[in-house]
């Protein structure tokens, strides 16, 4: 396992739900119950990935704006979930904020598996990269079974 994978694995969730969850409607259950999974796939990633993917790299000269750039859209994000969950499920605006998120985070994803790992490569030793998804996979599953008081400030 290497980070680009590991990452590019937990996208494929993300991209998944969110999907799913543009075909619900009203405050239903399965809504919720969706919401609930993606809010908790997207704060776990981001935070793991700033740790094991980001940080690293904001101390190179040739990727610290892109690092900068990911992490103000990690937390454009974070303001649209927040905003999420202070609007009835009900309400049109909803889904027209859902439709947001869902485009920002695909827009988001992309930037990140088509050209900030084709850099990361060039920076990250192939041991690098393996030693990084295994502290990012480390790091997802214990918070993803403590989420949301596992992760840190939230
Ligand atoms: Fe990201
Ligand atoms: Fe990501």
């Amino acid at each position: 396992m290497n980070i680009y994978k590991a990452i590019k694995d937990d996208h494929d969730i993300q991209r998944e739900l969110c999907s799913k969850i543009l075909k619900t409607s009203g405050d239903s259950e399965e809504r919720r119950d969706i919401w609930e999974e993606l809010k908790k796939e997207l704060e776990v990633h981001e935070v793991a990935e700033e740790r094991f993917f980001y940080s690293p790299l904001i101390d190179s000269d040739k990727m610290q704006e892109d690092a900068r750039h990911g992490m103000a859209e990690h937390h454009e994000m974070d303001e649209l979930i927040e905003e999420l969950d202070d609007t009835d499920m009900s309400s049109p605006h909803w889904l027209a904020t859902m439709e947001k998120l869902a485009e920002k985070v695909e827009h988001h994803l992309k930037d990140e598996e088509e050209d900030f790992f084709k850099k990361a490569k060039k920076i990250y030793s192939s041991e690098e990269a393996e030693s990084l998804a295994k502290s990012y996979g480390e790091t997802v599953s214990e918070y993803r079974k403590g989420w949301p008081e596992a992760i840190p400030g939230k």
